[in-house]
């Protein structure tokens, strides 16, 4: 079984469903209020656990209701918690989310998952050099990041950098990372207002631009090529970028090939829209192979 190790967060998602969104100042009433696990380390961890790789999340929850319903959901998605810790007198972080006009908006506050410090993270040194690949988002502090990429590059073990949410990224990340995932809002950020054509070309087979359902762009060291994406009934797109994240990692630790990888985190990501909730769709193995 492929060993992949997230660092990352873990939140609990506060959904709400309106038919519009809210402008600065106004107020309107919605459908449905729903509370329901996410945040974007768990979503990725989960995601490759029902693909059938063994995970280990690295995170830390509150020591609140929340916190113990974060950890319930990593273990019936067959999830290794050995590091996801309670913090003592913290509470669990939280995404207050908006479902509206076809698209979310997202709140984030991070609360315990800024307890994902380096010092914290070195207590799993032997789950990261251990693993086929580590996968790490941005909403743990930037200075894990950067530790986390020293720790990858020391083991020589493949760092996945889904950059998000947006922010600036060390160069020293960017260049050690063996693959990057922004989407097209992520990568202006991290490459400013260079061409992305050019910066694609940079950075062959590596920087991997997801375009939502039009696939995924990337430089395979002759030509631009997109992978393309699956047109579905979407329900809820949240979480479908963690679900493309961590299928990848799967297929890419299992050997396939790049394109071969994307195809099948595509599919992955396609379905997992198709139901409520950011985890609430993301498929299992044979649902993505008898959909391919
Ligand atoms: O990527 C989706 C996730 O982002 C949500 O589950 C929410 O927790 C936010 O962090």
């Amino acid at each position: 079984m492929t060993k992949i190790t997230v660092v990352g967060s873990a939140s609990m998602d506060l959904v709400v469903s309106s038919n519009k969104r809210p402008v600065a100042g106004e107020t309107v009433l919605g459908n449905s209020f729903k509370t329901v696990p996410g945040g974007k380390g768990a979503n990725q961890a989960v995601a490759a656990a029902r693909l059938g790789a063994e995970v280990t999340m690295i995170g830390c929850v509150g020591d609140d209701h929340l916190g113990n319903s974060i950890l319930d959901n990593f273990k019936s998605n067959g999830v290794i918690t050995d590091y996801v810790q309670p913090i003592a007198g913290m509470e669990s972080g939280t995404a207050h989310i908006i479902l509206a006009e076809g698209d979310n908006s997202i709140v984030v506050v991070k609360a315990a998952n800024d307890c994902v410090t380096p010092t914290y993270v070195d207590q799993a040194e032997e789950a990261i050099k251990g693993s086929d690949i580590v996968m790490i988002q941005q909403e743990i502090p930037e200075e894990t990041v950067v530790h986390v990429s020293e720790m990858c590059a020391k083991y020589n073990v493949p760092l996945l950098l889904n950059p998000a949410p947006a922010r600036f990224v060390p160069q020293s990340v960017v260049e050690q990372a063996a693959y990057i995932t922004p989407n097209e809002h992520e990568a202006a950020i991290l490459f400013g207002d260079e061409p992305l054509s050019d910066v694609l070309r940079r950075y062959p087979n590596k920087l991997l631009v997801t375009e939502g359902k039009n696939g995924v762009r990337y430089f395979d060291g002759t030509e631009e090529v997109v992978v393309s994406g699956y047109t579905v009934n979407a329900v809820d797109t949240t979480g479908a970028g963690d679900t493309f994240n961590g299928a990848f990692a799967v297929a890419l630790a299992e050997g396939k090939s790049l394109k071969d990888s994307l195809k099948f985190a595509n599919r992955a990501a396609s379905l997992s829209v198709t139901k409520f909730g950011a985890q609430g769709g993301m498929p299992t193995r044979s649902e993505v192979e008898s959909s391919l």
